[in-house]
């Protein structure tokens, strides 16, 4: 068997970086990695299962694939986790199964099945963070804008949430590791820097101290600031409890931080933030709004929300509305809750009917828009920083990149701008993109 390797990626950023740093390790250990399917002879889902129809979506792909016996199948990540050995029932050809926590073990797995064509295997035990893998990039392929995960697992309860479940309990990288793997990678061209983590303002929590009043998250940025070549910093998700006036000020204090934040409120009645087991009132969200848009007028903030959890009335819903109006997030991802086997939620039911789910849905995807395209209209007619991130999908000529609010920019350019900071006029805008022109 040749040993060639596709990879398909499901879920959340986390997934996305875990597969990169799977790629490099596999590009290590001699299989090759091919970015279309048919090629592969190996082919690995990167599952995700925070809603029932992600778990559906990934099943269903990995039977189709299954239908061409010359292939093998490897389901890995949060679902190979959730679900175990009943992967096996449900799709019969998958020979390896490995939660997000083993990932590192992934040649090994393939060495051995490789070698023997009758065996299959599930790794689905605890794993502590591997440091190499945990940093492991293409040394090839680094890119202007990377990822960096800086913690595993959430030690959070969200009533709804299967997360804590498939990553288990939060464990954080050393701050060095963190250090060392920005600046190879600054040394290899990447400008901006994405933390990710379940909760990345948690980050060392309980097991490193605060300095100064300052949390190990704030102390991470602040080293990070200190990386001359790093220009940019950014982070996701942080969650509303541990937005601290120390990470306010960040804002104030390092200029490479970047006017964008990504706030997961859920809901915006204090009775559904209880029953999600949210920490948090309306008002502490509002008042973190509140902070950083004094500290940055300008700031974007964007959110997630949940409708439809159990005992969402109309009145419910109405705050969370009340508070999208107020704040006017000017992008948010509304999901319709969906019942997850194994949390505390799961036994309250599903007991808002679709209908409901969908209709309130629709109401708050109407105001994203609504927001978003008051928010592009303002930026219309200015100027703006754009970090060059490479050739735009379409367009011969056209280039990509991003503003400090982390709107995505297109324009026509050159190659050797890849990798600058230059000055786009906006000029147009449609929903989610902006088009602009080098000044
Ligand atoms: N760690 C992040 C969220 C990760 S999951 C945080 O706490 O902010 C991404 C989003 O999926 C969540 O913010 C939530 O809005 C949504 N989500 C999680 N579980 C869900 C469920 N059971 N049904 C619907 N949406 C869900
Ligand atoms: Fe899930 Fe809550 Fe943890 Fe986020 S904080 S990953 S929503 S349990
Ligand atoms: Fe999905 Fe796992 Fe991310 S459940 S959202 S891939 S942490």
């Amino acid at each position: 068997m040749e040993k060639r390797v596709y990879i398909r990626t499901y879920g959340c950023q986390m997934n996305e970086r875990e597969s990169e740093g799977l790629r490099a390790v596999l590009g290590d250990c001699g299989y090759e990695i091919v970015s279309d399917e048919q090629s592969a002879d190996i082919i690995l889902l990167n599952t995700c299962s925070i809603r029932e129809q992600a778990e559906a979506k990934a099943i269903g792909k990995s039977n189709l694939i299954g239908k061409n016996r010359e292939k093998f199948v490897g389901i890995i990540g949060c679902m190979a986790q959730n679900l175990g050995e009943t992967i096996y029932k449900k799709s019969p050809h998958t020979r390896l199964i490995v939660g997000p926590n083993g990932l590192e073990k992934i040649p090994e797995y393939l060495d051995q099945l490789i070698r023997n064509p009758d065996r299959r295997i599930m790794d689905i035990a605890p794993h502590v963070i591997d440091k190499r893998f945990a940093a492991a990039h293409d040394t090839k392929k680094v890119k202007t804008s990377v990822f960096v995960s800086i913690m595993q697992g959430c030690n959070m309860r969200c009533a709804y949430c299967i997360v804590p479940k498939t990553r288990g309990p939060e464990q954080y990288r050393s701050m060095e590791d963190i250090i060392d793997e920005v600046r190879w990678l600054a040394g290899r061209g990447t400008q901006e820097i994405t933390l990710l983590g379940q909760i990345v303002n948690h980050y060392g929590m309980g097991k490193m101290p605060s300095i100064g009043g300052k949390s190990p998250f704030v102390q991470l940025l602040e080293k990070i600031q200190d990386i001359d070549s790093i220009r940019r910093i950014r982070f996701m998700s942080p969650h509303p409890d541990g937005f601290k006036g120390d990470l306010i000020d960040a804002y104030g204090n390092l200029s490479k931080l970047c006017p964008h934040v990504h706030l997961p409120l859920q809901s915006g009645s204090d009775k559904i933030l209880r029953a999600m087991k949210r920490s948090y009132k309306r008002e502490q969200f509002l008042s973190i709004v509140a902070a950083l848009r004094e500290k940055v007028p300008t700031i974007s903030i964007s959110t997630d929300i949940i409708v439809g959890f159990p005992g969402e009335t109309e009145e419910d819903f109405q705050m969370t509305c009340d508070l999208f109006d107020g704040v006017k997030f000017d992008m948010a991802f509304i999901f319709k809750y969906s019942p997850r086997p194994g949390t505390v939620a799961e036994r309250l039911g599903d007991q808002i009917c679709q209908e409901i789910k969908e209709k309130r849905n629709q109401i708050l995807l109407k105001k994203v828009e609504q927001y978003s395209k008051a928010y592009n209209e303002s930026m219309v007619g200015t100027v703006k920083e754009v970090l060059v991130e490479g050739r735009a999908r379409r367009g011969t000529g056209q280039f990509e990149g991003h503003t400090p609010e982390h709107k995505k920019v297109i324009f026509k350019g050159t190659e050797d701008r890849i990798g600058q900071i230059i000055d786009v006029y906006i000029e147009g805008s449609t929903i989610s993109t902006f088009l602009g022109k080098i000044i």
